[in-house]
């Protein structure tokens, strides 16, 4: 074995180079198939909760059936049951995503119940039937301290206003008051679930060397690795991770949640490994959620329908200490230019499970209102929606003034508009039998990072190899790093073998935020690039002029095999980026636009999808099947978060109603017309070598708006309260 080298990036500074554009290969930005596909599709993928060590017990979970102080419990009668072998009353299993990045320790601890649902106790016994049946006898006392709200509107409720993420600039007031024409209206999303595929399960073991392996099924594999080392309290390298194959995650993987820690600490509490699945309704209870929201807008304009003022003022719900909150006017803070802006952000303090990050937290309902909002004040000014918002587009950021790295926004309006055969007259124009027909259509903007990420290659004469912790939650990482490898190193796919979801391997950025896809590739980018320049240093030419193509370099007409150069030896290299100040210097994005065409029955008030169609640009598309895919299911969501999706809490006590996907309702395929995915290809220099972008969240944000217009151009009735439901639309 060779010994490895490094290349590190620090990204400060745009990167004209377009390398990829003259690789040989031909593998990248091809609709390949998912390398791990058949792996799924036939059961071999082993999920999290697939494992089976010899010896492994059954953890079952003990909610919370009320608020207030834990002051005992029968966990001894529970102890004498058949099979169970231990009760777990530990506080530290009390974990949420919301902590995850930020590294934050839990609030709810001190022996209290901070809301309904929050688990307080985990049975471990010998079968899950065993567990599952002394769970549910498990009783645990909970004396009320107090009353509590439950509503952030309700009165009472405690506001923190949190002074960096208020903005004013101009004078908004006298704008609305000048305005040719202008609206002021409150509109509301409900509290959310991610929803994902698979539950969250663990399966926890303990070796010898007190070092524990988590079989899980988590986003975030280095910041997770680190936060369960903290809660175990041992050291990081005490910490394995494995996650090879996550069922969706959307945000509720991001962070560990209760069912982690439970299982590592029975674990090593009986010496042997223990599994804990949440089932459906435990998910919904005990990971975070998507924060309702409140969101005030006011928009104003001239004659010539030009923005004058924006006004985006937002409140949302939180658990009392916890550190995130739906950080809704993301996007507006540069969508749209106009002089005179606020921009407000308030959270309420109330007993609601833990919000936390939700695909695309901010733009996916912040975007969606927004959008909403803009269709309306174009309906007043007289002005067709898609000329409004070209009358409207920015050219640098609105709030500070520096230049977007790229600007696409422009074109994927009239692109999209041009693919969709944009038409538009005035509502209650078009009937077919019961149903009335109407189009509508937004923008989709979200913004665009990257974050710390490495990434081994190990070059062989025959074919390479990458290896790092980056997770796949089905987007697609398999596919898009072994097609980096492949086209850089001149190999077919199917030569390249990427090995993921193990924290052993070198700590990748992981999935959340749309950085996955952009962070990663680069490191795996940048151990290319050290190979070749290895590969040309011993073949004696440039890098710049290697070509390399099926396992062959080819320089001045010399053609010369790996298999050559590299003998029986096996090259390793690690890649390295670090985001620098190119995120800094310019603000970077990606852009849509979505159209839609509903009918909607003048006799029942239901609202059928007919046709959406959405354009994107988010850099270098790196594989057109999977980013396509994530187009569609971002748009998926967004007809749920139009018609269907809301997680009911009751009144009285905050406790989710609706806490099961019989309930809580997701578009289903008869929901879901045909939709049309198509990408405006960008080279953005400042976003990275590969000039790719992130492209998991962007078809969300404002896709809903698209159906909502739609259906006020179809009947005439404005929805301002998500989903519009039937009675809101009868
Ligand atoms: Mo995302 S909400 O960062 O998985």
């Amino acid at each position: 074995m060779s010994l490895e080298t490094t290349r590190q990036l620090k990204h400060d500074t745009p990167d004209h180079d377009r390398r990829l554009d003259g690789m040989a290969q031909g593998v990248l930005g091809t609709d390949m198939d998912r390398p791990e596909g058949p792996l799924k599709v036939s059961g071999r993928a082993t999920y999290a909760a697939e494992s089976r060590p010899e010896g492994m017990a059954h953890g079952y979970l003990v909610r919370a059936a009320t608020i207030g102080r834990i002051t005992g419990s029968n966990a001894e009668a529970i102890r004498a049951m058949p099979g169970v072998l231990h009760v777990l009353e530990d506080e530290r299993m009390i974990r949420n995503a919301a902590q995850g990045m930020a590294g934050q320790s839990p609030v709810q601890k001190q022996g209290q119940s901070w809301y309904v649902g929050q688990p307080v106790a985990c049975v471990v016994a010998e079968t899950f039937e065993q567990a599952r049946h002394a769970a549910q006898a498990m009783m645990v006392t909970i004396e009320p301290d107090g009353t509590h709200v439950f509503d952030a509107e309700a009165e009472g409720a405690e506001i923190d206003t949190p002074e960096k993420k208020q903005v004013s600039q101009g004078d908004l007031d006298s704008a609305m008051a000048q305005a040719a024409f202008s609206i002021d209206h409150d509109y509301h999303t409900p509290s959310m679930s991610s929803a994902a595929m698979e539950p969250h399960a663990s399966i926890a073991q303990w070796d010898d060397e007190g070092r524990v392996t988590l079989r899980g099924s988590y986003q975030l594999l280095r910041f997770n690795k680190n936060e369960l080392a903290d809660v175990l309290g041992v050291a990081p390298d005490k910490v394995r991770i494995l996650s090879p194959y996550v069922g969706g995650g959307f945000g509720s993987k991001l962070g560990l949640a209760p069912e982690a820690v439970a299982a590592a600490l029975a674990a090593q509490a009986l010496g042997r490994p223990v599994r804990v699945v949440l089932h459906r309704r435990q998910v919904f209870e005990t990971v975070t959620r998507r924060s309702e929201t409140k969101q005030r807008i006011r928009l104003a304009c001239d004659a010539d329908g030009k923005l004058t003022g924006i006004g985006h003022e937002n409140l949302v719900s939180q658990l009392p200490g916890e550190v995130f909150s739906e950080p809704v006017a993301q996007g507006t803070h540069f969508q749209y230019a106009a002089p005179n802006r606020v921009v407000g952000h308030n959270i309420a303090r109330i007993r609601r499970s833990a919000a936390g990050s939700v695909r695309a937290p901010g733009e996916a309902v912040g975007v969606t209102a927004f959008e909403i909002a803009v269709d309306e004040l174009a309906k007043s000014a007289g002005i067709d929606p898609l000329e409004f918002r070209l009358r409207n587009v920015p050219d640098k950021h609105p709030e500070n003034g520096k230049p977007f790295s790229s600007s696409t926004m422009e074109a994927t309006l009239r692109e999209g508009a041009r693919r969709f055969g944009w038409q538009h007259s005035q509502p209650r124009q078009r009937r077919e039998g019961e149903w009335w027909i109407g189009t509508g259509m937004a923008g989709a903007v979200r913004v665009n990072m990257m974050i710390e990420a490495h990434a081994r290659v190990v070059l062989t004469g025959t074919g390479a190899r990458v290896e790092c912790d980056m997770t796949d939650i089905g987007t697609g990482s398999y596919a898009i790093l072994t097609q980096v490898a492949a086209e850089m190193l001149g190999f077919a796919p199917a030569q390249v073998e990427t090995v993921l979801g193990d924290t052993d391997l070198p700590p990748a950025s992981g999935s959340g935020g749309s950085f996955g896809a952009a962070s990663t590739s680069t490191a795996v980018y940048l151990a290319c690039m050290e190979l070749r320049e290895r590969l040309a240093a011993k073949i004696g030419v440039k890098e710049t002029e290697l070509t390399l193509k099926d396992g062959v370099a080819t320089h001045e007409n010399r053609q010369t095999p790996l298999a050559e150069v590299l003998g029986d030896e096996e090259w390793r290299a690690l890649g390295h980026l670090k985001p620098g100040r190119a995120g800094r210097e310019v603000r970077q994005a990606t852009w849509g636009a979505i159209f839609a065409e509903v009918a909607v029955s003048d006799v029942t008030g239901e609202t059928r999808v007919r046709r959406m169609d959405g354009t994107f640009a988010a850099g270098r598309i790196l594989n057109l099947k999977t980013a396509r895919s994530q187009c569609h299911g971002g748009m998926i969501w967004g007809i749920g978060l139009a018609l269907t999706e809301a997680l009911e809490h009751d009144p009285r006590d905050g406790h989710m109603v609706n806490r099961d996907l019989a309930e809580y309702h997701l578009p289903v395929n008869l929901d879901v017309p045909q939709l049309g995915v198509h990408f405006i290809e960008e080279r953005d220099d400042w976003a990275n070598p590969l000039q790719a972008k992130g492209i998991g969240e962007l078809s969300i944000c404002g896709a809903g708006a698209a159906v909502v217009n739609a259906i006020e151009n179809a009947c005439g009735v404005r929805v301002r309260r998500l989903p519009a439901t039937l009675d809101q639309v009868m």
